[in-house]
């Protein structure tokens, strides 16, 4: 990318030391958000502390309530006021947007600081959720910066959500009827519905005598106001009413005065409480308070949120402790070592439900999307990682097929957004064999799993993995190939769709039966994953199993090389009537990214040159400056016969878009024929670091990966969409871990294989595998891009390049000479 001629525009900068990203001006191209939470409650928060806060589940456990797509944006969150005369600002800018003085937002691992500046006072607020705790604690820090005594008013707003967020928005007939609250001393209650079906309230207390509060929304703010002008904060009171019905809010009003250099900590507390149905009431209509009671005195001074905080920033010291690299190249290092990481431990909380581009209200956990984002963060907590491999296996049908996804807070699958994705089943071999190769645990694989959730038919898991591998054998087409079914991996494919009405979702409508569309993807897939499968049935004695299942793998490979091949890159698929999709013989969309990734991946045309010839393609026809497009040329109509991908302009999403995810399968595919300066190059053109000088375009916040850049036929090529929630988190970071950088978990060891750029001189990684830390130094005298010539470990050269597993606790030192 030529930065010269791109005008630099920077919003703030990377602190390296403190892994925080520091935004310096409020105004960013879009909310610039983070995630608070690690288990069981979570907060979105952007840099002007817009967002909101659920339980486990963004759809059915929502706690504050939040408007998508709203105007302006990013309006509603947990807001703090200052009125101080007749001025009024909020430390974080919005929402009453008063210029501040100073103002600066410092998103980090789990937590954010808020803070600004105004007239002589300073505000700040560190925003976190403590480990283990259902609640968000807001600790405010004020400070007189002048040298007089400073009186002034600060009031704190948040606003209550009905519990289901997708019924607060739509059921007003009902919703503005049944919202119930109470307040006693500093604390205001939220207890629509407890009195019923709920087990649930939710609460915000501070902890200081207040001087009033507000529960009742359009008193506070006025009927006819935003949240930048609340009648009640103009007034300078509030009244103390408790809400019936309509929207309630909680809003503390406090009046602070501080001496000259004077501070003042107070402390906020979001929290959300269960009960057991014969503990709900103190007294009648009264709610038991217990459980509030006890986390609102475990965050009661600073000192106990410091030690709170402390707490979190250790847990992740450890979790990014795993691995390191000091590559020389700030931008690298940050985005391996700390953001990257960050955003895969999100995804695998989030998976696609909420973020600034899903509601929370649309998707759960994706079956396919949940599988890879596992590759991501298996190293960091196996643990968890080898938890939700069981869940998702759970959902799976009996014949090997499966829901498209499964919602959080029961842990069962639903058609909601569509099934029978034939890619689907596939990925669980993926997910497991990472869990095994980084862990060494084949004991996963004799744990009795049900189908669809029904105990009285559970298997082993392993008997899941080989109905997924025969889920495949069981629906091939003409061709030998495997039937898409809705879809693959690109949803967006449906080639048995044939739409026609725009109410009908492509995701969700009656496919036409007596089609006989196949998938080069899933084929690719089949033998990639399908290896692993047989290399599973080899580790655990099942000899014969493995001599079928390998059957099965040539004859798709036998397949691909008949049927697959269009003579400059793989074919894509066979649509409905089995005519070719991605060849040289169709008008548009000759040539598509997912299965010149995944046939590559698979080793296959690795002899024969068909690989190089198919990364070939991909260079000359699907590159550009910001990224791999996914097919070209662009659909310029629709095409009934492929259905949605034909839907979205030219150079958007699934239509010619840089969809980040499937970017790091070329960039996988280069470091398989040896090409460590392309396979580099791929990966810095849509790394986020490496972006942060065109925030003004790509839009999106610069320490996270997006789902999708615009392509080069789109109206503003390199704008990013979608960005936080994606399968580019995890594809990316183990495209440059494993493969770019090379340092591989495997069965039986670790294996060093970089392939990087030819100037680099070398790199070191800290890796810690199945226990043992591993401190390795690569150098790259000759300059090549890959190849080891030796390896030494703990001062002893070993054979190959696979470092043995050594003693859990031990330190070990590993050399690397490539040449
Ligand atoms: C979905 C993925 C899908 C991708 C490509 C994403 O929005 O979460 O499951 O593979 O789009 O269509």
């Amino acid at each position: 990318m030529s930065h010269s001629i791109i005008c630099v525009m920077k919003y703030g900068y990377f602190d390296d030391q403190k892994r925080e990203y520091v935004i310096t001006d409020p105004n960013t191209p879009y909310p610039w958000i983070n995630y608070l939470g690690n288990e069981d409650f979570f907060s979105l928060i952007s840099n002007t502390a817009g967002g909101y806060a659920f339980y486990k589940d963004a759809k059915y456990r929502r706690i504050t309530r939040f408007r998508y797509n709203n105007v302006p944006i990013d309006n509603g969150g947990r807001y703090f006021y200052i009125k101080d005369g007749d001025t009024i600002w909020s430390p974080g800018w919005k929402p009453v947007k008063t210029t501040l003085d100073s103002y600066e937002c410092r998103h980090g691992m789990s937590y954010t600081r808020i803070s600004g500046k105004k007239n002589g006072l300073s505000a700040e607020i560190l925003y976190f959720v403590p480990l283990g705790i259902w609640g968000e604690v807001q600790k405010v820090t004020l400070r007189n910066l002048d040298n007089r005594t400073r009186k002034f008013k600060l009031f704190s707003f948040i606003e209550w959500c009905l519990w289901n967020a997708e019924d607060d928005m739509t059921n007003f007939q009902r919703n503005f009827s049944t919202g119930e609250v109470e307040v006693e001393g500093s604390v205001i209650y939220h207890k629509t519905e407890y009195k019923e079906r709920r087990n649930h309230y939710a609460f915000y207390s501070v902890n200081a005598d207040i001087a009033g509060f507000e529960t009742d929304r359009d008193t506070f703010l006025g009927l006819y106001n935003g949240f930048d002008r609340p009648a009640a904060i103009e007034k300078g009171v509030l009244q103390n009413n408790i809400a019936h019905g309509w929207s309630p809010v909680a809003s503390h009003y406090l009046e602070i005065e501080l001496a000259p250099g004077g501070s003042k900590d107070l402390i906020f507390l979001l929290g959300y409480v269960e009960n057991e149905e014969d503990e709900k009431w103190a007294s009648n209509g009264v709610i038991n308070k217990q459980k509030a009671s006890a986390m609102i005195t475990s965050f009661n001074t600073s000192d106990k949120v410091t030690s709170a905080f402390d707490d979190l920033s250790a847990y992740w010291d450890e979790l990014l402790a795993k691995y390191e690299v000091d590559s020389g190249d700030a931008r690298l290092d940050r985005l391996v070592n700390i953001w990257n990481q960050y955003q895969c431990m999100i995804t695998f909380n989030f998976s696609r439900s909420a973020s600034y581009f899903e509601s929370g209200i649309g998707r759960g956990m994706g079956f396919r999307d949940s599988n890879q984002d596992l590759i991501g963060f298996v190293h960091q907590v196996p643990e968890r990682a080898r938890e939700r491999i069981l869940d998702i296996a759970a959902t799976q049908f009996e014949d090997g097929g499966a829901y498209h996804q499964y919602q959080p807070l029961t842990k069962k699958g639903n058609n909601a957004i569509g099934g029978n994705f034939n890619d689907d089943p596939l990925w669980l071999i993926l997910s497991t064999s990472a869990y095994i190769k980084e862990t060494g645990d084949y004991s996963i694989l004799e744990e009795q799993v049900p189908f669809d959730n029904d105990e009285t038919v559970a298997q082993s898991h392993f008997e899941h993995l080989r109905r997924s591998f025969y889920h495949v054998v069981n629906n091939l087409g003409p061709h030998g190939l495997p039937l898409i079914g809705r879809a693959d991996w690109n949803d967006c494919l449906n080639l048995n769709c044939f739409s026609k009405d725009p109410n009908e979702s492509f995701q969700t409508t009656e496919n036409k039966s007596g089609g006989v569309a196949e998938s080069i993807m899933i084929a690719g897939m089949f033998v990639l994953y399908g290896e692993e499968f047989v290399h599973l049935c080899h580790k655990t004695g099942k000899d014969r199993e493995a001599e079928e299942a390998r059957k099965h793998i040539i004859a798709m490979r036998t397949a691909i090389d008949k049927h697959g091949w269009d003579g400059k890159w793989f074919l894509r698929a066979y649509d409905f009537f089995g005519n070719k999709v991605g060849s040289e013989e169709n008008e548009e969309g000759k040539i598509f990214i997912e299965s010149q990734g995944f046939c590559t991946m698979a080793g296959i045309g690795l002899e024969d040159g068909r690989a190089v010839t198919a990364l070939d393609s991909v260079k000359e026809r699907l590159d550009c400056q910001y990224g791999i497009v996914l097919n070209n040329p662009a659909f310029t109509r629709y095409v009934i016969e492929y259905g949605e991908i034909s839907t979205y302009p030219a150079g958007y999403k699934e239509n010619a878009g840089i969809f980040c995810h499937n970017n790091p399968w070329i960039m996988i595919g280069e470091t398989l024929i040896g090409r460590g300066d392309l396979a580099f190059d791929y990966y810095r053109k849509i790394a986020p670091s490496y972006l942060e000088e065109i925030s003004d375009l790509h839009k999106t916040e610069p320490y996270v990966y997006a789902q999708m850049i615009a392509g080069k036929d789109a109206f503003r090529p390199g704008e990013a969409k979608n960005s936080w929630l994606t399968g580019t988190a995890a594809w990316n970071y183990y495209a440059i871990t494993q493969y770019i950088l090379g340092i591989r978990p495997d069965y039986d060891g670790l294996i060093i294989d970089p392939c990087i750029p030819r100037e680099w001189v070398g790199f070191k990684v800290n890796r810690l595998f199945r226990g043992a830390m591993y401190h390795i130094v690569v150098k790259n005298p000759d300059h090549v891009s890959k190849g080891v010539s030796m390896i030494k470990v703990n001062g002893s050269v070993i054979e190959g390049n696979v470092i043995p597993i050594y003693e859990k606790g031990s330190i070990n030192t590993v050399e690397v000479i490539m040449g």
